[in-house]
Parts: structure tokens; C-alpha cells; sequence
């Protein structure tokens, strides 16, 4: 998809709180070689290198739009284009982090124990990924989806099975392989402001498949009737802000030292 990096860093602050909580649960000292899987705008990036000023750190991502507004974030810091899919690291690095990316891939059963096997020894496997799947943000998409003239073109659009799997999933895949794993959920209150705030935030990730797929003024019909449908899930509180739980996942695995 054709992301917009202007639209996803609206709520910038926000989004980077699950990468701070996650980036903390990593003890390693000195990792020489970082990669930040997805790493969108660089936002993240620019964690890992405030952290680790001496470590050599490269954003992997596969949008050339977020890779451009990486590069003049971070010019300090080596970005390349590439499908986490099939991606694989020339050396094995001390760390393979990833915020809010790896939901965009399938087939987790095949990619978390690969991801881990790239590791140099003591190396270790930072992920944070969205669990709200079940939620009315998600709900109101589909049914946004078959409730217009754009039914047809859009279902394909929607996911079956939501990306990121129940936590003993991933316990299940990683322990046996192991030196130390932490897995665990936190919910943030998201407080959002502004009009229409929880179809706006979507818009920058989730929603816009959607509304890529829609043009002129279908696409607008569409984005207002979601608009309507979350502004129901969620009416906002006495003071003008809304609410928005966000559940995100965290799997933390760290391999046996040399
Ligand atoms: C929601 S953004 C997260 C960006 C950043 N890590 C952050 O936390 O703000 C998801 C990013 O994952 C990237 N992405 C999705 N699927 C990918 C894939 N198969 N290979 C590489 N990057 C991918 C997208 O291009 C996008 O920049």
C-alpha cells in the first residue's frame, strides 16, 4: 500500500509510546548492529540511535514514501527498501527490532522463529505489534465496507483472520528456541483531540487499503460513513476529547550468549 507519512506522524507522539515501553524491556549494552524492521518514517529509528549513538542501526522498509521522510529525519542513519518477507541480513545482528509493522505480514508461524534464527548469539528480538483487531474501530471498517455500492471491490480488502495471533501463540513458537522470552500486553488510553479523531487515526494506517482502492467522490462517501460509525463507538467526553483503548502486543526473545 501507498502510505503517507504526513497522515501517520498526525498522531506521532501517541504512536511512539508502545516503541518506548518496548525499546525499555531491551537490556542489551553495546549491540553493534541494530535493524529496525518497518521503521516507517524513521521515527523509531531515531530511538534506537538516541539510545545506541555508536551502534550501527538500518531502517528496513518496503515504502519508498516512509523511507524518503526516514532519510531526512535521520540522515545519520542507513535506510534501505525491502520486503521484511523475504529480507535477510548480509551479517546477523545484536538486535532486530519492530514497532507497529509486522501485523502487515503473514504466515507469523513461519516469520518469528526466522526472524529469531538471524540472530548473533546473545542477540535479541524486540516486537510490539496492534491486538485491537476485534475492535469497534476495526468492526465499523467492515461494516463501512458492506454497507455501500463498494462492497464488492472492498471485501477483498479486509483481512480474514487478524494478523497478529493470541500471545501463547507466539510463547509456543519462540520458547524451545530461547535463551529468555518475555511476552506481554498493555492497553493505552489513547486521549485523541480534533474532529473525527479515531477516523483519522486509522486513516494513516489501517483505513487507508480502503480508501486507496476508492476515488473522487465514492472515496469521500466512504471515509464519512466510517467517520459516522466510529463517532458512534466512540463519543467524545465532556470536554471535547475521545477515548481510544488500543491493545498492543509485545514479545520480547533474546538468544543464548556466545
Ligand atoms: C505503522 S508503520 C510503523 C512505522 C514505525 N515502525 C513506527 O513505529 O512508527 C508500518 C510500516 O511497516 C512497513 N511495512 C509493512 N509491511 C512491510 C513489509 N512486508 N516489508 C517491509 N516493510 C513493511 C510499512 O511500509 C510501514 O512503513
Amino acid at each position: 500500500m501507498r502510505w503517507e507519512p504526513g497522515q501517520y506522524l498526525a498522531f506521532g507522539d501517541l504512536r511512539l509510546r508502545p516503541a518506548i515501553d518496548l525499546l525499555a524491556r531491551v537490556g542489551l549494552g553495546e549491540p553493534a548492529l541494530i535493524y529496525d524492521l518497518g521503521c516507517g518514517p524513521g521515527n523509531t529509528t531515531a530511538l534506537l540511535r538516541r539510545r545506541w549513538p555508536d551502534a550501527r542501526i538500518i531502517g528496513i522498509d518496503a515504502s519508498a514514501e516512509m523511507l524518503a521522510k526516514a532519510r531526512q529525519a535521520s540522515p545519520d542513519v542507513d535506510f534501505r527498501q525491502a520486503d521484511v518477507a523475504i529480507w535477510s541480513p548480509p551479517e546477523a545482528p545484536a538486535l532486530i527490532f519492530s514497532n507497529a509493522a509486522l501485523h502487515w505480514l503473514s504466515d507469523h508461524h513461519g516469520l518469528f522463529p526466522r526472524l529469531f534464527g538471524m540472530l548473533a548469539p546473545g542477540g535479541v528480538l524486540a516486537v510490539q505489534m496492534p491486538r485491537n483487531f476485534e475492535q469497534p474501530s476495526h468492526r465499523a471498517m467492515a461494516e463501512a465496507v458492506a454497507g455501500g455500492p463498494w462492497a464488492e471491490r472492498l471485501r477483498p480488502l479486509l483481512r480474514g483472520a487478524p494478523a497478529t495471533a493470541e500471545p501463547a501463540v507466539y510463547w509456543r513458537l519462540l520458547a524451545p528456541l530461547v535463551a529468555a522470552l518475555e511476552i506481554f500486553e498493555i492497553e493505552y488510553l489513547q486521549v485523541l483531540e480534533g474532529p473525527d479523531p479515531v477516523k483519522e487515526w486509522t486513516k494513516g494506517t489501517a483505513l487507508k487499503p480502503f480508501l486507496d482502492a476508492l476515488s473522487g467522490e465514492e472515496r469521500d462517501r466512504f471515509e464519512a460513513d466510517y467517520a459516522a460509525r466510529v463517532a458512534e463507538y466512540y463519543p467524545a467526553e465532556a470536554d471535547g476529547r475521545t477515548l481510544f483503548p488500543f491493545r498492543r502486543l509485545f514479545v520480547i526473545a533474546a538468544r543464548a550468549g556466545p
